[in-house]
Order: C-alpha cells, then sequence, then structure tokens
C-alpha cells in the first residue's frame, strides 16, 4: 500500500481531467505515464498488439466528436473503425449529449429499490421500434452481458438445455458467450465451457438442420438457436438471402427459441433500425448494444416475447440477473436520445445511401487493384475489405493511420478490415479515405509486388 503514491496518481490525472488545455510540459507526462502505465499495470501485450498501427508507439487520444477522434496533439483521425458499431450516431453527438449532461445534472445512479422512470419509457421505446411482438426488456451494461441474458431466458422460459450457434459466430468473452461463440483461439483456453452448446455452418441452412435433426433424433432437447443477422467479427460475412427466414422456420417447426444478436448489426447501422427487420423475421429474443448508448454511454439489452417471461421470472424478477448498473438513469438517457436521433435523421436511410457510395468506391478500387483487394463485402456501414494477407491489411491499416485515417487492422489479424464509420459521416470525409485508400494501395502494390 502506497498511499502518498495514490495521492501523487489521482492528483495529476484529475487536474488532466479539469484542464481545458496542455502545456507542451504537460503533453510528454501523460504520453510517457500512459506507456509506462500499461506497461506495468494494464498490459505490455497492448503497446505492441493494438496501438503497432501508429507509427507512434504512444498516439493518445484525448477528445473526439462528429466522426473524430483527436489525440493529444490535437492531430484529428476520421474514424472509419467506429468502435466496431458503437458510433453509429458519431462521437458525443450534440443531439444526444444534451441528454445526458442534463440527466446528470439530477440523477446518475438509481436506488435499486424503487421504479426508475426511464428504464420504462426505453423499454417501451424499444418495444415499438422492434420487430413484431417483442416487448420486455432487460437491460444490462456490455454484449456479452446481454447475451448471457439472453441464453438464461431461452433455458429457463423453454425448460431445455441445447444451444445451437455459429461457426465463427462472435457473442462476446464472458463464460457462456464464449461457448456459444465459434472461433476456437478463444473458446479453448478456458474449457470446459458451457455444456450442451454445438455449432453449424453460418450461412447454411441444411447443416443447421441437420444439428437439429442429429440432436432430436438422439432425445437431446434444444432451447434456442443464437445467431447474428450479420457476422461481425467473423470478417462481415452476410448470409444469404432467405437464410434467417429458414432458421425462423426451422425453429417454428422444432419448437426452439431464436435469438438473434444484434448487438454489433442493429441500430440503423445495416440499413434498418434492426437487420432482422431488412429480412421481414421476428426473434423470440434479440439483444442490442454498442451504439444503443449513442456513444455516449455503456447500456446493452435484451428484448423478448412477452410469453417467455414466466412465472418464475414474475415471482422473483431477479431471478434472470440483477446488474447494479443495467438501465440505469444516466445510461437510459443516452439510449432514448440515441434512439431520438436514429428516427428522427432517419438513420438506416443515411446508412444505406453512405454505404451505398462507399461501397461503389471501394468496388471502383478493387477493380483497379484485383490482387490487393481480393472481396468487398457488407451491408450499410457494416463493410469488409479483404486481402490477400494479414501483413498487407496491416500496410494498408498502418498506412491509413499515417493519413490520419482509423481503421481495424491490428498484427496478428488484418486480413479482413471493417469498415463502420458514423452515419453522421460526411461525403467529403468518405471521398478523402477512398482517395487515401487509392494512394496506399498504390504502395502496397509496390511493396508487395502485386
Ligand atoms: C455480435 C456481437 N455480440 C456480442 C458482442 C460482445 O459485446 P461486448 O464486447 O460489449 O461484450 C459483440 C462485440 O463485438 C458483438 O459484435
Amino acid at each position: 500500500m502506497d498511499i502518498k503514491k495514490a495521492k501523487e496518481v489521482l492528483g495529476k490525472s484529475l487536474d488532466f481531467i479539469m484542464s481545458e488545455s496542455f502545456t507542451p510540459a504537460q503533453k510528454k507526462q501523460i504520453e510517457k505515464d500512459t506507456v509506462a502505465n500499461f506497461n506495468n499495470h494494464i498490459n505490455p501485450g497492448w503497446l505492441k498488439y493494438r496501438k503497432s498501427v501508429s507509427s507512434n508507439a504512444a498516439s493518445i487520444e484525448w477528445t473526439d466528436y462528429d466522426s473524430y477522434f483527436v489525440d493529444l496533439d490535437g492531430e484529428k483521425f476520421i474514424d472509419f473503425l467506429g468502435g466496431f458499431g458503437i458510433f453509429t450516431f458519431g462521437h458525443r453527438n450534440p443531439e444526444i449529449l444534451k441528454y445526458v449532461k442534463k440527466q446528470l445534472d439530477h440523477q446518475a445512479l438509481h436506488s435499486q429499490e424503487l421504479l426508475d422512470p426511464l428504464r420504462g419509457y426505453l423499454a417501451q421505446a424499444m418495444a415499438a421500434i422492434t420487430p413484431g411482438d417483442l416487448e420486455f426488456c432487460f437491460f444490462t451494461n456490455g454484449g456479452a452481458e446481454a447475451v448471457e441474458m439472453a441464453l438464461k431466458l431461452a433455458r429457463i422460459a423453454s425448460k431445455k438445455t441445447w444451444i445451437l450457434s455459429t461457426i465463427n459466430g462472435f457473442h462476446g468473452k464472458s463464460m457462456g458467450a464464449i461457448s456459444v461463440s465459434g472461433k476456437d483461439l478463444y473458446r479453448s483456453p478456458y474449457f470446459p465451457l458451457i455444456g450442451q452448446v454445438s455449432h453449424a455452418i453460418y450461412g447454411d441452412i441444411e447443416d443447421m438442420k441437420s444439428s437439429v435433426w442429429k440432436l432430436k433424433k438422439a432425445g437431446e432437447k434444444i432451447a434456442a438457436i443464437i445467431l447474428e443477422p450479420i457476422q461481425g467479427e467473423a470478417g462481415i460475412i452476410v448470409p444469404p438471402k432467405g437464410y434467417l427466414k429458414g432458421i425462423r422456420n426451422l425453429c417454428d417447426e422444432n419448437d426452439i427459441l431464436l435469438i438473434f444478436d444484434e448487438i454489433q448489426c442493429g441500430m440503423g447501422r445495416t440499413g434498418s433500425y434492426f437487420r432482422c427487420q431488412a429480412e421481414n423475421v421476428t426473434p423470440d429474443i434479440m439483444t442490442y448494444g454498442k451504439a444503443f448508448g449513442g456513444g455516449i454511454m455503456p447500456i446493452t439489452g435484451i428484448i423478448a416475447r412477452k410469453h417467455l417471461w414466466i412465472k418464475e421470472l414474475q415471482d422473483n424478477p431477479w431471478m434472470l440477473g440483477s446488474p447494479t448498473f443495467g438501465g440505469n438513469p444516466l445510461s437510459c438517457s443516452a439510449a432514448l436520445g440515441a434512439i431520438n436521433f436514429m428516427i428522427n435523421h432517419n438513420v438506416p436511410k443515411l446508412a444505406r445511401e453512405k454505404g451505398e457510395f462507399l461501397m461503389k468506391g471501394l468496388k471502383k478500387l478493387q477493380k483497379k487493384y484485383p490482387k490487393l483487394l481480393i472481396d468487398v463485402r457488407g451491408v450499410g456501414l457494416m463493410v469488409g475489405v479483404e486481402f490477400p494477407k494479414t501483413e498487407i491489411g496491416y500496410f494498408v491499416a498502418k498506412n491509413l493511420f499515417a493519413r490520419k485515417v482509423m481503421m481495424a487492422g491490428t498484427l496478428n489479424n488484418a486480413s479482413v478490415i471493417r469498415l463502420e464509420p458514423a452515419a453522421t459521416t460526411s461525403y467529403e470525409d468518405f471521398s478523402k479515405v477512398l482517395t487515401y485508400m487509392d494512394e496506399v494501395l498504390g504502395c502496397a502494390k509496390k511493396e508487395f509486388n502485386l
């Protein structure tokens, strides 16, 4: 224990938070402290892994607005990573932020005992914008936690156990969520995971049918099928048209609950409020998150059909879960503001139109550099570009970063780079990014002799 040290750290960091601007010496101090703190108190791996795309090891973010991140030196980066789906409505969107600030002025967190009205209004708004008869919400703090609630609800309501999911699907990294995710790398170090989970090939209805048939033939009871309407982490995999409907029919025929994980593809990003609406399919349970908090507050949740809230869950509303901060007033104010913005600005339409513009530009580049850009795919503003090897993707991400464009490409995983810009990004910035891509692909062509 070293209270003197703690006081020194607190004094410094709280002063920095309160500062309007920094002197060059202060900037140097923050940079030095941050690198040392990541190395000594977080995980030295981050500096090598995530931040490696920047030419400067200590590229430190300090503020954000519109579609930009700004570092300590005031350098502005066009954000085409979008926090993997968080910033659909931009960064600290003033039309959302104003509600969060006002809410903070009178209440941040709830008593845990009285009834908090914003939670109720948010649930009502969600019931109104989600498909079919999805009506009852449970709010959580992170995506994996929402998935946990979806899985638990499916099991308790159906009184069955098996969960079918998809190869390469991603649902988060808590024990239940990683169990239903489908990538070996993140699962196998934690074996044994939760039992009675099986994976089918994503996008292949016959494989899912066969999985259901085999389990049923062996007398097993299937509670639910969980999948992403578009796989995000897997590298933006859009299933064939009719797949979601086929899965819905399969569930209906076999009395299986259907869970759609809309955490990344929902909230307007893919051209409809939720992706399943574009395919006219209603799940029994749906998860949402990321952009749900308006890019300002962390809030996620599930919405489900009323009949799943069985007597046991009504007798004891804490039976499913009791997250202390889930659905707190401050987060709810952000989500209410986000939904309001999404509707008033027709964000799905913006995502469709700007997505088309981006896709057109990328397809042109693919024609020009066919050996470098082996695939360009996606829906709305959930887009993936595929390179023949990870080094090329990394080269592209690194060189775009040097041109002040942020995209996700790590040293270990850059064969598919995801582009998830805000729907509020200007056409001028879209054009700029496409021009820079052209430049960088030109350099990559020389560098890799392709
Ligand atoms: C579809 C999907 N589900 C769940 C999650 C997990 O969310 P979180 O990282 O907030 O736990 C993610 C995160 O990328 C996701 O894309």
